[in-house]
């Protein structure tokens, strides 16, 4: 199959609306990365998704709904504070998890009983999701295990004649995948971390916590437990205050031949002069930008990718660390 890729106009969205009405699918963009959309209301174009990325039948896909959707229509709200956290953060990079109607297809959400729903800020595909008028299931627009994708070409380099079209909406502005919350609870918990920080959530709840992934039998987000992310070369991961193992290591790397990179935060790079550098920007909203960026780029020139962990864990630094580990640790 050919893959088109075309830029974001009423002649594009024309097309793909009609695609995923015959149960293709298609690229599209958000203020996160790219996703591989499907319609949820579609069981057989929802096991493409999972065929076409060569994903885990065990892990369920969000929901994507335009601004005005009433997601009442597929899910339960049974907590006040959902509404307070609506108002102020969607749409955005803001993932619900609620009880599930059933409305969409159970092969989207793996048999299970919740939905998780978001609304993209991104323009383009508000404008998409308002034409189809259908929740989108959609998950990052990679081959499992891989990088997930920030541009539209990246999408192309992944899946590349398995997919008729990819929407092209430019470089997506946040560059981490949306922050999973499961709202079930009396108190939300972080399924996982990302660009609405547990400290923005606290400010308008008043509580929430990081859902802890070893308590027993029952894994609420199955995505964690996955190989995720992982440029394809070899990597490491040091702390940021042990600089010099990072490059000890370096050194090493490069006493046996091989090309590595160090991939770090600006305000660090001048204890690496002269040395190979990808680096990730100065502020955490611009290290979260270039993340997956920088890694698709040193998969292509490095043999080894050397990063440097970030310098908290708080605030977006929480969702860099979750990416930082799985794909470099
Ligand atoms: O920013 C994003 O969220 C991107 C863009 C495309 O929207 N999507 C994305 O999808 O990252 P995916 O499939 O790569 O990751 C979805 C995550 C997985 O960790 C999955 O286990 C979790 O959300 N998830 C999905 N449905 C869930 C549910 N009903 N309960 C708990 N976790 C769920
Ligand atoms: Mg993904």
């Amino acid at each position: 199959m050919e893959t088109k890729i075309l830029a974001i106009d009423d002649n594009s969205i024309s097309l793909a609306v009609k695609l995923i009405n015959d149960g293709e699918l298609v690229g599209m963009p958000t203020e996160t990365v790219y996703g591989l959309g499907a319609s949820g209301l579609n069981p057989d174009a929802v096991k493409k998704i999972f065929t076409a990325k060569g994903r885990p039948s065990d892990n369920p896909l969000i929901a994507h709904v335009h601004k005005d959707y009433d997601i009442t229509n597929l899910v339960h709200i049974t907590q006040n504070y959902v509404y307070d956290l609506i108002k102020e953060f969607m749409p955005g990079p803001l993932t619900l998890v609620l009880n599930s109607k059933g409305v969409v297809c159970s092969e989207a959400v793996c048999g299970g009983d919740t939905l998780a729903v978001r609304m993209p800020s991104h323009a383009g595909c508000q404008k998409f999701l308002k034409a189809v008028n259908l929740p989108i299931v959609a998950p990052s627009a990679n081959l499992s295990k891989h990088t997930s994708p920030t541009t539209a070409k990246y999408v192309y380099d992944d899946l590349n004649g398995k997919i008729p079209l990819i929407l092209d909406g430019g470089k997506c502005s946040g560059g981490i995948e949306s922050t999973v919350l499961d709202v079930t609870t009396k108190t939300p918990r972080i399924l996982r971390a990302g660009l609405i920080t547990k400290e923005m959530i606290e400010s308008v709840v008043g509580r929430c916590e990081y859902a802890s992934h070893s308590e027993g039998d029952k894994v609420r987000s199955p995505g964690v437990k996955y190989a995720h992310y992982q440029p394809r070369c070899e990597t490491a991961l040091y702390e940021f205050n042990d600089l010099d193992s990072a490059i000890f290591r370096y050194e090493k790397e490069v006493a046996k031949n091989k090309t590595p990179y160090i991939m770090c935060p600006t305000f660090v790079a001048e204890n690496f002069k002269g040395k190979n550098l990808l680096l990730l920007g100065e502020t955490e909203l611009e290290i979260a930008f270039n993340l997956y960026d920088k890694l698709l780029e040193g998969e292509k020139k490095a043999d080894i990718i050397i990063a440097i962990a970030m310098p908290s864990e708080t605030g977006v630094y929480a969702g860099i660390m979750n990416r930082l580990r799985k794909s470099c640790g």
